[in-house]
Formats: C-alpha cells, sequence, structure tokens
C-alpha cells in the first residue's frame, strides 16, 4: 500500500481541490482510492471539470476520475447533505452513486446538531453542525453511518476495503479538507474546527506510516480566514483588492474572507508538522495582477520584496528541499 496526501498549510481554501483534479488527471488514474479523512459539509471543495465550475463538500473527486472514493471514519456526515450532493454530482454526469462509499463509523451530523449551531457566533462556525456531531462522538453518545438504513448500500469497512488482498496494490489519495492553522489543537484554538486536518489525520483512517508517500501541502500567496477571529489589523486598502480579484467568498457560508499578507512563521510549522515535499502555491495571479509581494516573516514582521521573482526566491530558500510549484489560473498547476 502507497498512499499520497494533499493537505492545506494555512486557513483552508487554499485550493485543495484542484491539486487532487490535478493528481487524478491521467488516464487510468494512478490511484485506486482517493479518501476524505476529516471534516464535513463544513469543507467547500471548488473543482474546474472539463471547463465547468463544480463545488462539493463532502465527496471525494475521486468522483470525477472514476475512482473509488470513501467518505472515510474520520469524517462527519450529514446524510440528507450527502444525497443532495450525489443528486447534484449525477445531474452533472458525474458517476458518483456508484463510485463513492461511507465508512461505516463516521459519525452522523443530525439536525440537533445543526439546529444547536443555528445562532453560533463566537467562532464564527460554518453553522453546519460539525461541533456539536464531534462532541457526540468523543463523549461515545453519538450516532454512526452503520445506523442509517438510507446510506447501508454506500458502507464499506475502510480496513477490508483498503487491506483487501485480491486486488492489485492500493494506492490511496488522502484528500484534505480545512487546513493546519484550523486543527483542533493549533495555536488559534478556539477559532479552529473539530478535526485535526493534517497528515496524521489520514493515517489515523487505519494505514500505517510505512505507506506514506508525497505530501503535497497547499497555500494561497496571501493568507485568508473566515470566522469570528479577528486575522489582521492592517487597514491596507490591498487586502480588499486582493478579496475581490481572489473572489474570496466562502465556498459553504458565502462569508467574505478576511485577508493578510501570507506567513512564513505559520507556513513554516504546517510545512515542519506534516513533511510536506512538494509544495504548490495558488493564486500567483492576483498577486501579479498587483504587483504587490509582501510576505510576514519569521518575527511576523511584513516585508517588501518588491518583485514576483524575490518573492520566490524567498519562499524557495526556507524551503530548499522541497518542490515548489507556482500556480497562476483556477486550472492550472
Ligand atoms: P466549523 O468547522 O463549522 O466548526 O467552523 C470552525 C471554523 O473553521 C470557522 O472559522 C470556519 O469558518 C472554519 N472552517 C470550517 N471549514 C472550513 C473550510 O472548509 N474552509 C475554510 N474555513 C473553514
Ligand atoms: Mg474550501
Amino acid at each position: 500500500m502507497k498512499a499520497d496526501f494533499v493537505v492545506d498549510l494555512a486557513w483552508g481554501d487554499c485550493g485543495k481541490g484542484k491539486v487532487v483534479h490535478h493528481l487524478l488527471k491521467p488516464t487510468p488514474a494512478p490511484y485506486t482510492h482517493v479518501v476524505r479523512f476529516a471534516g464535513s459539509g463544513n469543507a467547500g471543495h471548488t473543482i474546474y471539470h472539463n471547463g465547468k465550475k463544480m463545488v462539493t463538500h463532502l465527496i471525494p473527486a475521486g468522483v470525477f476520475f472514476n475512482v473509488k472514493s470513501i467518505v472515510g471514519p474520520g469524517c462527519f456526515v450529514n446524510v440528507k447533505g450527502f444525497f443532495k450532493e450525489l443528486e447534484y454530482l449525477e445531474q452533472n454526469d458525474i458517476p458518483a452513486s456508484s463510485l463513492v462509499k461511507v465508512a461505516y463509523n463516521a459519525h452522523v451530523i443530525t439536525e440537533e446538531h445543526i439546529k444547536e449551531e443555528e445562532s453560533e457566533s463566537k467562532i464564527g462556525t460554518t453553522r453546519t453542525g460539525n461541533g456539536p456531531c464531534a462532541r457526540d462522538k468523543y463523549s461515545r453518545v453519538g450516532i454512526r453511518a452503520e445506523s442509517i438504513p438510507e446510506l447501508q448500500p454506500y458502507l464499506v469497512d475502510f480496513h477490508d476495503e483498503v487491506f483487501d488482498e485480491t486486488q492489485r496494490e492500493t494506492l490511496i489519495l488522502f484528500e484534505g479538507a480545512q487546513g493546519h492553522n484550523l486543527s483542533v489543537d493549533s495555536k488559534f484554538y478556539p477559532y479552529v474546527t473539530s478535526s485535526y486536518c493534517g497528515v496524521a489525520s489520514a493515517l489515523l483512517q487505519g494505514i500505517p506510516h510505512t505507506a506514506a508517500r508525497d505530501v503535497f501541502g497547499v497555500i494561497k500567496c496571501y493568507d485568508t480566514y473566515v470566522g469570528a477571529m479577528k486575522f489582521e489589523d492592517e487597514n491596507d486598502p490591498v487586502y480588499a483588492k486582493i478579496r475581490e480579484l481572489g473572489g474570496e467568498v466562502g465556498a459553504t457560508t458565502g462569508r467574505p474572507r478576511q485577508v493578510a499578507a501570507l506567513s512564513a512563521y505559520f507556513l513554516d510549522r504546517a510545512m515542519k508538522a506534516n513533511g510536506v515535499n512538494i509544495l504548490i502555491v495558488n493564486k500567483m495571479d492576483v498577486l501579479r495582477e498587483l504587483n504587490w509581494w509582501k510576505i510576514k516573516d519569521n518575527m511576523n514582521q511584513i516585508i517588501d520584496l518588491q518583485t514576483e521573482e524575490s518573492f520566490k526566491n524567498y519562499l524557495q530558500d526556507l524551503f530548499p528541499e522541497v518542490k515548489i510549484k507556482f500556480s497562476y489560473s483556477p486550472e492550472h498547476i
């Protein structure tokens, strides 16, 4: 067994969907399974498939490429949302029903969980019932997918699925959700989600560390965040411009995202914790349009690198061992 990982190194919304899509593109797709390992309908993955913009929340992107796709044990499933998403994909000619599977031991988000979050404003959650579901899981009073009659045709045992010795070698692509700084144990607690969002979280689905191969870390060339934390005290009008040019609006909630210069300090922490060997830096087109090349250094001081070239060199010098790809459009890497 081998596994590759696509993880977001910041606050989510850096373009994991695009990277996953790119990795699955060769035919036949070079993976036997695509697995989501954390989060729920709180996530929004935007993918441009055959030129068309598609947004998914829970179902892994393997369904776009005829690859078996598993909602792993670490995910929280809104059953209605799951079926709504299946219908949306099927209507767009993606044969998701025959490809998607749900781990029998994934937990289910109930109507009560969602109701409980209806007026949540302390953290600024997505109000999708994610936190209450996580709480019930860890208090051992949760409901698992196995108890839901409509889900029966989709259920699998993750272990049996990926350790099936009658099949060809398993090659998993783990599709992350949210991002390193939103991990439950991050520095930003309580302004976090209720999962750990990194590579270790993927391993927790039940695969050995020896299976780990490539770790694709995904960032944007600036930071964004949605939630109740005050993200940035800078009043630089350039941030509003970046928000507008970058279309920085939440894919799940439609909320505007706060914008700041990329923090090299927090990036470095996320790179190390996840063992990233390939870094994808998205949305370079936005900063190019503004010709604005600032970054926050490891003392959290903004430095002006002046040119695109020195911005790139700065990052490459920080991570000399890492292969860095700079991306300039929603569709290409
Ligand atoms: P929750 O995951 O709905 O509990 O929200 C907790 C925090 O994580 C809030 O600040 C959300 O905006 C943020 N969050 C949750 N999912 C995502 C995501 O997919 N992208 C970006 N932020 C997210
Ligand atoms: Mg997103």
